[in-house]
């Protein structure tokens, strides 16, 4: 029921805090840290320590709902029940440097469609909440309450060239992924024949979970991932969808992104007309890279 998904929003906005305290306290380093699948992918004590404590918490209070978790992943599938889903660190290359765009991910799926999701800033105290059909919010660190997206009425969006478009470049440094992100953001910071630029330009501030937010916020046009998981999407996913932005795969043609994709674009809120617009320019993109 709605009074249910309320009661977890709010247990998980709770949790979230607890595991902002954690990062905010650890002080960790290039060297404490160890890689998971090469150099880049890279994994902290405190990533591991903070899912540990959201774990225990989900499960002691919801242990009828599946948890799924980005460093106690295996190879468990998303199922159509129930599943809390959850990245302790999102952004942990920035968390080790010091670098404070980093968020902690939590959502319910139900039916493989996220319904409500938290993100938490620690080091900025932003917090960006949603449930389902009503609406998605900004708490800043002075408490304040903002409806997303920020601007009551968001700009046109006529085009990408427009645009500023937010991507990240992930872990892989080989292989069709990383072929996609070079060429895409080749692509994306080209002149076009007639002279104009492609977008306005690129930002990659290496979190997909807060990329979602600011695309909600309306503060970042576009978000293009080319190979991100699950838990870097899920919350920021009906953040996005709950503030009026639009969520679609990035493989081309695919208006019904699934959350096992690995491919996804966020458009801010603005006309259909234009979202769509924006979507098929990126689609044309990759197809021509
Ligand atoms: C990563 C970040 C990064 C994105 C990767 C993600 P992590 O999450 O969101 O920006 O490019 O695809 O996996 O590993 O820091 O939780």
């Amino acid at each position: 029921t709605l009074s249910d998904l309320f009661s977890i929003h709010d247990f998980l906005i709770f949790i979230a805090r607890k595991a902002g305290e954690m990062m905010y306290s650890a002080d960790p380093c290039v060297s404490t840290s160890s890689a998971k699948r090469n150099t880049s992918d890279l994994v902290t004590a405190t990533d591991k320590a903070i899912e540990e404590m959201i774990t225990l918490q989900l499960q002691a209070k919801y242990p009828q709902i599946h948890f799924l978790g980005e460093e106690s992943f295996s190879s468990q599938k998303l199922t159509d029940r129930p599943t809390f889903i959850c990245d302790p660190i999102d952004g942990t290359l920035n968390f080790i440097h010091g670098f404070p765009n980093i968020a902690v991910s939590l959502a319910l799926t139900i039916e493989k469609k996220p319904v409500v999701g938290v993100v938490y800033n620690p080091f900025r105290g932003d917090l960006y909440t949603a449930i389902k059909g009503q609406g998605a919010y900004l708490t800043t660190s002075n408490g304040h309450i903002r409806r997303l997206p920020l601007r009551s009425k968001p700009a046109p969006l006529t085009s990408l060239n427009g645009c500023l478009v937010a991507m990240e470049w992930g872990s892989e440094r080989q292989g069709p992924n990383w072929d996609l992100r070079t060429s895409m953001s080749k692509a994306l910071m080209s002149s076009k024949a007639s002279g104009g630029a492609m977008s306005h330009s690129i930002r990659s501030s290496g979190s997909a979970a807060l990329d979602f937010c600011y695309v909600a916020a309306g503060q970042i046009d576009v978000f293009w991932e080319g190979g991100c998981w699950i838990w870097d999407v899920c919350a920021g996913w009906i953040i996005l969808e709950e503030a009026g932005g639009l969520v679609a795969s990035a493989n081309p043609g695919d208006w019904e992104p699934q959350l096992e994709g690995r491919l996804y674009l966020a458009v801010r809120v603005a006309e259909k007309e234009g979202q769509q617009r924006v979507v098929e320019e990126l689609w044309a993109l990759m197809e021509n890279k």
